[in-house]
């Protein structure tokens, strides 16, 4: 059974009723971030119930010292844990001396969460009756501002409601953090000074072995009444935590309230001696701003975002709600304006999956970014690997190969490889092959060249080199193998010939060629600068070819289907429809040695490569490997319901596309995967994206051209995007009869709308 207690609204994600069996779960779905902070829903106030409290800084992660079994030569020696930090949204409320929880109060009514999307703010109300029968009335609301992405700012009030009480709030940092995620139970945080001044609290700590400077921060004022008052305070400073409290003898009825300003400074941004001094500096800037200014800026910020990248439902407030939820989650985790961060699958709400890179970024977020945001942000996507290609090649080194062949990371905090578990570090080489494609993708989008001569074709050459190496001779069958490896289905390991690991090497290396000699011929500078420093030779190329050339691809003559792998016929090959729906999901049930031996597909694989590589089969083709492969995926993994609901849609399976767009944008509000307490799934929220825009608009770039296959669920009045399609922006609106296109402004621009040329003028309706 799916969760189903958020409450449908189309700008909101809204909880009403306190139910504390849902209280992680929450915590993870009214997460707030801003690109450079992200935190769980943890309540402000102390909770003895199940919580998992979590305030993650981007690019601030601890080196975890490998566990595994059995070492492998080749682990890498950790793996990068994304540090829970100090806290600084800490506000203790006691009500003539009782402690507010929400675990022991005698009743709480009218509790009410709402996650504001449209605005970028978080807000919890409730009355609570605690033990001493005093009755009080609790409002708050924060947000981290993405106007100054260091600070957060919260506004907390408490109203006795039954009789006068004594309030006392105790606004706090705490230092004394630990993962939930952790191998050895290491220490992640050394506290090196806590400091107060003037009403302000610091607590510096600096991470163990990675040895990142930060200041946690804070400065609170408090209100009676909406006036502000300056009342005595208690100031506590102890090991590891710093605390201000403020008492107030409220009158029934009257409320007292505290505007807490907090958030990180860093030295990734800062000089690590001067963190205090930052702090001090942001401070000043969001004190003198004030609650509410900062909140009207936070709101125009999000304005500026929704305008680009919303997209808008008719008739179906379930789905509108949830691509909201996909775009607003994707926004608050990584806006491209720092080149070393990247897109973490959890981002910033929760534990799960150590480092922050993996290859859903080129796969599936690269789409969402390009189209929503300025094109650089794509391209600073694209530089981040540039960037790490000196450690890939170290990586690929480690593993035997040579000659600047690169194996970029599973997974990746600042390019090296932290992921060891063989089957995936050493096998699921594909990875490889997505941060190709991505430099494919983006040139095809944007057609902005320029990234190939000046960084990226010696990424395509370093990836070609490993396919080249990686590949063997079979005599047997006169072609070239990839033995050895993990699919995108991770539930096969160590096979022979995945399919889609074979085609995209080939892809791989025949992309570089044609990039060698276009570069070649087009930009001679550049390409002097790279043959010398890579030394790429004309007999090398050759030798590449070859492979490419004759590389082996497993196929089905009965089914006249490529296989996932050798030997994919031998399963037992019971359908998904026939399994026992009791067994589901298989990997909570099922040990792995059974599900590896089983036909069930994690995620898309085969398909995956119908996905990238669309344009070379025909639609027959893909309806067939769709057919044969759909009753055998489980989409045990986040990534998978999209691709093939962008392939139903193509196929014109409507319902079936619709069903798996609802699975994979509501697959955290729902709880698909009955995971979510552990955090969200960001990256396949940019699969989400895709469904609709690629899924039902047909978007894709054809003959260089913006092209459309518009379709629409029966259930849907209407829905509609934009696309920033080189540096234009088109608006799409798709109704059950009938679409409309517009242009916000530059020149005309030229699309093919199924398959037929449209004009589009600026600030003209042109409905087909
Ligand atoms: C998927 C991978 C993905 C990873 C992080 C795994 O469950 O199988 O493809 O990269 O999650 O999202």
């Amino acid at each position: 059974m799916n969760q189903d207690y958020i409450i449908p609204n189309e700008w909101s994600i809204v909880e009403e009723g306190f139910d504390p069996k849902t209280v992680k779960s929450s915590e993870s779905l009214f997460s707030i971030g801003n690109g450079a902070m992200g935190q769980r829903a943890n309540f402000e106030e102390d909770y003895s119930g199940e919580t998992f409290q979590g305030s993650y800084i981007a690019g601030v992660y601890y080196p975890d010292k490998t566990r595994v079994g059995w070492w492998k030569n080749g682990y890498p020696e950790y793996f990068a844990k994304v540090l829970n930090a100090p806290n600084w949204i800490g506000i203790n409320v006691f009500v003539n001396q009782e402690k507010l929880d929400l675990n022991t109060c005698k009743e709480i009514s009218n509790f009410r969460r709402e996650l504001n999307m449209k605005e970028g703010w978080l807000s919890r109300s409730f009355k609570a009756t605690l033990q001493n029968n005093i009755q009080i009335n609790v409002v708050s609301k924060r947000f981290l501002s993405l106007q100054f992405d260091e600070l957060g700012v919260i506004n907390y009030s408490v109203t006795p409601i039954n009789s006068d009480a004594e309030i006392t709030l105790t606004s706090y940092l705490d230092g004394a953090i630990t993962n939930e995620d952790t191998n050895w139970d290491d220490q992640f945080w050394n506290i090196t000074d806590i400091t107060q001044e003037n009403h302000q609290s610091f607590i510096q700590a600096t991470t163990m072995k990675t040895d990142f400077h930060t200041c946690t921060f804070m400065e609170s004022r408090v209100f009676v009444d909406n006036q502000l008052v300056n009342l005595d305070c208690e100031e506590i400073n102890s090991s590891a935590s710093v605390s201000t409290s403020y008492t107030n003898q409220t009158k029934q009825g009257q409320t007292i309230a505290i505007h807490k300003f907090g958030g990180y400074v860093v030295d990734r941004n800062h000089d690590k001696f001067k963190l205090v001094e930052a702090a001090k500096n942001i401070l000043k800037k969001g004190t003198d701003l004030g609650f509410e200014k900062l909140l009207e800026l936070q709101k125009k910020s999000w304005t500026q975002i929704w305008d680009m990248a919303d997209i808008t439902i008719e008739g179906d407030v379930k789905a509108q709600q949830a691509i909201r939820f996909n775009i607003f989650q994707l926004n608050q985790t990584y806006l491209g304006t720092d080149a070393s961060l990247n897109i973490g699958p959890k981002g910033f709400t929760g534990e799960k999956y150590g480092g922050s890179t993996y290859w859903d970024t080129e796969a599936y977020c690269i789409p969402f970014y390009m189209a929503t945001k300025d094109q650089k942000v794509a391209r600073t996507l694209l530089e981040y690997r540039y960037n790490h290609l000196e450690k890939a090649i170290e990586n690929a080194e480690k593993l035997g190969f040579k000659n600047g062949a690169a194996l970029y990371p599973m997974v990746t905090m600042n390019g090296e490889e932290c992921h060891n578990e063989w089957e995936i570090t050493f096998q699921e080489i594909h990875r490889n092959g997505a941060i190709a494609f991505a430099i494919y993708n983006y040139h095809r989008y944007t057609n902005d060249y320029s990234y190939i001569p000046e960084k990226g074709l010696e990424v395509l050459i370093a990836i070609a080199r490993f396919w080249h190496q990686r590949a063997t001779y079979s005599t047997d069958k006169g072609k070239y193998v990839i033995l050895g490896v993990t699919g995108p289905n991770e539930y096969e390991n160590n096979i022979n010939n995945n399919w889609y690991t074979n085609y995209i090497a080939k892809w791989c290396i025949d992309y570089a060629v044609e990039c060698l000699y276009k570069v070649a011929d087009a930009y001679r500078e550049d390409s002097i600068r790279i043959l010398k420093k890579t030394k790429v030779t004309k007999a090398e190329i050759e030798k590449w070819k070859e492979v490419a050339e004759n590389m082996f691809f497993p196929y089905s003559e009965e089914h006249k289907v490529f296989l996932q792998q050798d030997g994919f016929l031998d399963k037992d090959l019971v359908t998904v429809a026939d399994l026992d729906q009791s067994q589901r999901p298989i990997n909570q049930h099922w040990s792995w040695d059974r599900i590896l031996r089983s036909p069930y597909i994690k995620q898309a694989d085969t398909l995956q490569g119908f996905y990238f590589f669309e344009d070379h089969f025909s639609e027959e083709e893909l309806e067939r490997h769709y057919n044969f492969y759909e009753p055998f995926t489980v989409h045990e993994s986040s990534l998978s319901p999209c691709v093939h609901s962008v392939q139903a849609a193509k196929l014109g399976k409507m319902d079936e596309a619709y069903t798996f767009y609802l699975r994979t944008s509501r697959l955290d509000l729902d709880d698909y995967n009955h995971e979510v307490h552990e955090g969200l799934h960001i990256t396949s929220m940019a699969g989400t994206w895709m469904s609709i825009v690629e899924g039902f608009g047909g978007m894709r770039v054809k003959d260089n051209k913006l092209s459309f296959t518009p379709r629409i669920p029966k259930q849907w009045k209407g829905y509609s995007f934009k696309i920033n399609f080189r540096n234009q922006v088109l608006k799409v609106n798709i109704h059950q009869n009938k679409t409309d296109f517009e242009l916000d402004s530059g020149d005309e621009l030229t699309i093919l709308v199924n398959d037929k040329l449209v004009v589009v003028t600026p600030n003209d309706l042109v409905t087909v």
